[in-house]
């Protein structure tokens, strides 16, 4: 069988029925998940660089920006502030934890139960962020926000992905990357225009708007329907079939259902997910949802991302320029995304990985050696206009290719290399993971710039060439594999194959 190919059999990806309006229209309303992630990414960057907020809270930061002392002439530290960061990565940690609970929830009372608590969590937490008076509701609220982002990661691409026609999946799958992007831009032009209000008070907007798509996401679960595997998994099969027609839009769903039902017995029988886990035949599922989501995040996408405002403004950019350029770096990388979603299918993961990885490389290296030679190790320096601009575009140029690779795949790619019977431990390690290093990176990127320099930027840089090195030799391509298939792929691989036993890869039982 390992030489066989991987041509979809039998009905794969071939039911009947089409995309329907309803469909479309209740994954747009489970995306907005997607958009509370990324409004939360985008929004505590710009906030952070807010005088008006960093006087409130961090008066110690902010003396420290304005006080001209010597050790402010050292641009690289002088954001440098536990507590400020706490502020940022505390909503990583509390996600964390609680995507655990939420796979729990997610599994008995099915995806919109969870989809409802997260947007709930989120929307308190969003108002205890806007009214806040001190930094102890600060954080409780950025907690809250995380619990929010936990329920809401871990139930909507499941959604997403089971409410899908098999044909559209992927495109489907990085919808949710579509609506992170969006959420940070939207953060981005928030800040923007927060910024200039007055009173001193525009970063309590900036928080509080969070409660819009957590106002749409919690009534709009409440209307959305479960997805058939939900309710089958529930044991009502009956109301699956309906549920299943009415999202097809035809009556004939008979070779679906079954599927589903086969599935759902055959995941039944595995007693102890976890345990099979770290059996040696899943050791390349084990591998690729742990190292893909810690990739990632050490791509350093998320000092861009949640600092680019105060990387501007350490490089010596001003308000507005430093806002404006995460503005744009925000454009980017929307766009960038629907760049993924166009090519996906047809060049595969593994180009667009590795042409990404490239790309970033030399941005990195790039923008490492200008900062490098303009502030030194000193950090006293400063920028003419060409080359603050050209700076930009370097950073551009990175967002964009992550935009296309390493952004939505790093979403995607663990999702689909699971067989059914490890699926939920393998989603449950890739959320966390990935979690577990935005902390890591939030929380330490500032100490890191401080101490380590420009040359943090050659740090992310040898990881992406690491990272890029194990793309081309360790992960099988899965473009138009089915999931189903899996099993099959890794037997054929070099590296991988010799941990799947023949029986494993042939085996109708594992192919559900
Ligand atoms: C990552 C986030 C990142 C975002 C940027 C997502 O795929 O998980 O950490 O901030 O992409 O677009």
């Amino acid at each position: 069988m390992a030489g066989g190919g991987f041509v979809a059999q039998g009905h794969v990806g071939n039911y009947n029925g089409g995309v329907t309006a309803f469909v479309v229209i209740t994954c747009i309303v489970a995306a907005m998940g997607g958009l509370l992630f990324g409004y939360d990414i985008g929004i505590s960057g710009g906030v952070t660089s807010m005088d008006d907020f960093l006087m409130k809270f961090f008066p110690a930061v902010y003396h420290r920006m304005t006080d001209g002392s010597a050790r402010d002439k050292n641009q690289y530290c002088k954001y440098d502030n536990h507590l400020l960061t706490l502020f940022t990565s505390s909503l990583y940690l509390a996600a964390l934890v609680a995507s655990f609970f939420a796979s729990e929830i997610t599994r008995v009372f099915g995806r919109k139960v969870s989809m409802f608590l997260g947007g709930l969590s989120f929307l308190i937490g969003a108002m205890l962020n806007g009214i806040a008076m001190n930094i102890i509701v600060l954080i409780i609220g950025r907690i809250l926000l995380g619990v929010g982002v936990g329920f809401a990661n871990q139930s909507v691409p499941v959604y997403l992905s089971e409410m899908a026609p098999a044909k559209i999946r992927g495109a489907l799958n990085i919808g949710f990357q579509v609506a992170i992007t969006i959420g940070i831009l939207i953060a981005n032009f928030v800040n923007y225009g927060t910024a200039e209000i007055k009173g001193g008070w525009g970063w309590r907007i900036s928080l509080a708007l969070a409660g819009v798509p957590a106002l749409f996401m919690t009534i709009g679960s409440i209307f959305l329907p479960d997805t058939p595997n939900s309710i089958i998994e529930r044991g009502h099969h009956e109301e699956a079939k309906r549920m299943l027609q009415k999202i097809r839009g035809t009556e004939d769903v008979k070779a679906e259902l079954g599927d589903l039902i086969a599935a759902s017995e055959a995941a039944k029988k595995v007693q102890q997910p976890w345990r099979n886990m770290f059996l040696p035949r899943y050791r390349p599922q084990l591998v690729i949802c742990s190292l893909i989501p810690f990739f990632q995040q050490i791509t350093g996408i998320n000092v861009i991302m949640f600092y680019a405002p105060v990387l501007f403004k350490t490089l010596g950019f001003g308000d507005k320029a430093s806002l404006m350029s995460a503005a744009i770096t925000g454009v980017v990388n929307v766009l960038g995304t629907f760049v993924s979603v166009a090519t996906v299918d047809k060049f595969g993961r593994k180009a667009l990985f590795i042409e990404g990885g490239v790309q970033m490389i030399i941005c990195q290296i790039a923008v490492g050696g200008m900062i490098g030679y303009k502030f030194g190790l000193t950090g006293e320096g400063s920028f003419s206009k060409g080359e603050a601009n050209f700076l930009v575009f370097l950073i551009c140029a990175y967002v964009a290719a992550f935009s296309w690779s390493w952004g939505p795949l790093g979403w995607l790619v663990p999702s689909e290399v699971c067989p059914l019977e490890v699926r939920s431990p393998g989603q449950a390690i890739n959320v966390s993971v990935n979690m577990f290093f935005t902390f890591i990176i939030a929380q330490g990127f500032l100490s890191m710039l401080c101490h380590i320099k420009f040359g943090l930027f050659f740090f992310f840089g040898g990881f992406v060439i690491l990272m890029t090195i194990f793309v081309f030799f360790f992960l099988p391509e899965t473009k138009n594999v089915p999931i189903e298939e899996m099993n099959r792929l890794m037997k054929a691989h070099w590296f991988w194959g010799k941990y799947i036993p023949d029986e494993v890869a042939s085996g109708d039982k594992y192919t559900a």
